[in-house]
């Protein structure tokens, strides 16, 4: 990873906490009645304080490609935050992966209390579409309305949901998942809102239908090499390094791509889904403007948490 690319992530994931934290904040807002303390503040843990925010970078970065400033996008990229801290907390919850530690804390369930994590998802789920649809969002009524509608496709039955719903009846199938249903599952539990990230900038930077095209593929492959790196993390790390326990797929004889294909061939395949990505980044034709995007691709793969 290069300094300059390094220096851009942590740049924008300080405003990504910046504009959170405002929209998080005690403040009631108009057309509220009030804020409870203890949900606002599980919804804080959730989403405040950690997080490698790749999703609202890959939102900015791709807007950027565009000549669109990063304030312009910002409430985006925070919606879109907003639906993956509410996927994590759902994700550990008992009834689901069953996870204590995330980001280096303690899960919101067990920080707070089971119901009490169940509202924060909800309530940050709901939040994100708010902040999407609000007319701060964007000046074009009908460009935040095509945002909304694709958000809600990643995140619902056919995306997010769904794939976090296959993911759980995979752990207790009869006949383990092939490799084809294992792919399917992980491009909607995790591919969906990462290839959002880059489909929502796209949006914003009113791309041609040849760049969408590019864009929404280049965002589908490194949303497939990020869930084989995050299988291959668990399976290779440990939980000081990740921030969340590691070793838990194995034992809860999840379907992953390292179960399927086993350690070198995932690996291979993660990069091999990298290399495919950047291929459709030399296709946009955009010059050295898909620099940051080439190497967000090399940081999926390469990263250490
Ligand atoms: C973790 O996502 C969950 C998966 C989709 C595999 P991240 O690894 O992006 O989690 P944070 O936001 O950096 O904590
Ligand atoms: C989670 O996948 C995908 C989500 C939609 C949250 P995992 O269950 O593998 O994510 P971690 O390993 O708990 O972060
Ligand atoms: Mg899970
Ligand atoms: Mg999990
Ligand atoms: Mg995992």
């Amino acid at each position: 990873m290069s300094a300059g690319f390094e220096t851009r992530l942590t740049t924008i994931a300080d405003l990504v906490e910046a504009a959170l934290e405002a929209l998080l904040s005690p403040q009631v807002r108009s057309g509220e009645v009030r804020r409870p303390a203890r949900l606002l503040a599980a919804m804080r843990h959730a989403a405040l304080g950690g997080g490698k925010r790749l999703r609202p970078f890959l939102v900015i970065e791709t807007a950027a490609l565009f000549g669109v400033k990063p304030e312009t996008a910002m409430r985006a990229a925070c919606a879109l935050e907003m639906i993956h801290c509410y996927s994590l907390v759902h994700d550990d919850l008992p009834a689901m992966d069953d996870d204590d530690l995330r980001r280096g804390r303690l899960t919101v369930h067990k920080a707070y209390d089971e119901a009490t994590a169940i509202l924060a998802g909800d309530s940050l789920l709901t939040y994100a579409f708010e902040v999407m649809a609000d007319p701060a969002t964007h000046d074009d009524p009908f460009l935040r309305a095509e945002l909304v509608r694709l958000l809600a496709l990643a995140s619902g039955l056919g995306g997010m949901a769904g794939g976090q719903a296959l993911d759980l009846e995979a752990e207790r199938a009869e006949t383990p998942l092939n490799f084809d249903e294992i792919l399917q599952m992980q491009s909607m539990k995790t591919g969906a809102l990462l290839a959002h990230a880059v489909e929502a900038g796209a949006v914003l930077g009113r791309a041609s239908a040849t760049q969408m095209n590019h864009l929404l593929r280049f965002g589908q492959k490194i949303g497939a090499a990020f869930q084989v790196a995050d299988d291959i993390l668990d399976a290779k790390s440990d939980a000081a390094t990740l921030g969340k326990r590691a070793g838990k797929d194995a034992e809860r004889n999840k379907a992953t791509m390292i179960s399927i294909l086993g350690m070198d061939a995932a690996e291979q395949r993660r990069d091999q889904l990298v290399d495919e990505a950047i291929a459709q980044l030399h296709a946009l034709d955009l010059g050295a403007r898909t620099d940051v995007l080439i190497e967000a691709a090399r940081f999926v793969a390469g990263r250490q948490s």
